[in-house]
């Protein structure tokens, strides 16, 4: 259900990114007309969850909490993760959805439209993307690390020249992708092997956390400890690299 959710929210987004480019040169710039994309996608995820289940809570990037007759049960949305990206026509953003129970992420879907690559795990079941089975990779070194950053706005200024500085000579390369949703999907898959973030909102990180657990990887906040949806700090890698990048993003975030 919550696949089918993304799915219709999709098809429309995609039209939407594909009339953007044409936008870029209008007046008004795309700028209303993504945050209108972006209402519509959390509008259409929300009517098919609620049809499905009508008793859940909702906790939304665009519309805020809706609690539910059912207390103990929530969907966490964000429903187009990469905004910046989106605005830019550039092709990688997604949708984020995720079912919480008992203040437990249990089950999470990322779907990328443009590649069609659908991302999801169920607690106990393992992670997939379409068919195909998820794994963290097995790199164990730092510095043969791809490593992937982000920082909200509030936390940039501060963080870029710290981040640079400190993983600079401690990794193999270093990339801030712009889609944390999508990001801790690709730690997921292998594609990379260390993500790291600041200022991530809880729908940034709910259907991903599930994701990365699932297949294997570990996420944490900066100290290494639980990650909690209002924790402002995501560390998340394979197995092998997490305790020594827990010591580089330790340093970094005073407490
Ligand atoms: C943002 C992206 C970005 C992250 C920011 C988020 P949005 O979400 O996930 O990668 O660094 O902190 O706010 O605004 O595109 O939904
Ligand atoms: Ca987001
Ligand atoms: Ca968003």
């Amino acid at each position: 259900m919550m696949c089918r959710a993304a799915l219709k929210a999709a098809r429309r987004l995609l039209r939407d990114f594909g009339e953007v480019e044409q936008l870029q040169v209008s007046q008004k710039g795309p700028k209303d007309f993504v945050s209108n994309a972006d209402r519509q996608a959390e509008r259409t995820i929300r009517q098919e969850l609620e049809k499905a289940r009508p008793d859940f809570g909702f906790l939304m990037e665009e519309s805020g909490e809706i609690i539910g007759k059912d207390k103990s049960q929530r969907w966490i949305i964000d429903p187009l993760d990469g905004t910046m990206n989106f605005l830019h026509g550039m092709p990688y953003f997604c949708i984020s959805i995720a079912h919480e129970k008992d203040g437990e992420i249990i089950a999470g879907v990322v779907y990328d439209p443009v590649r069609d690559e659908m991302f999801c795990a169920e607690k106990g079941a393992g992670a997939y993307v379409n068919e195909h089975r998820l794994r963290v990779s097995a790199r164990s070194k730092l510095q043969d690390a791809l490593v992937c950053t982000g920082a909200s706005p509030s936390y940039r200024k501060q963080l870029i020249e710290d981040i640079l500085r400190n993983f600079e000579n401690e990794v193999s390369a270093l990339r801030w992708n712009g889609a944390a949703a999508l990001d801790l999907c690709y730690l997921a898959a292998g594609r990379l092997d260390a993500y790291c973030a600041f200022g991530l909102a809880p729908w940034d990180m709910a259907a991903g956390l599930i994701i990365i657990k699932e297949a294997g990887g570990y996420i944490t906040n900066a100290y290494g400890e639980k990650l909690t949806l209002d924790s402002p700090t995501v560390v998340a890698s394979n197995p092998y690299l997490h305790e020594s990048l827990v010591h580089l993003t330790s340093s970094l975030i005073k407490r």
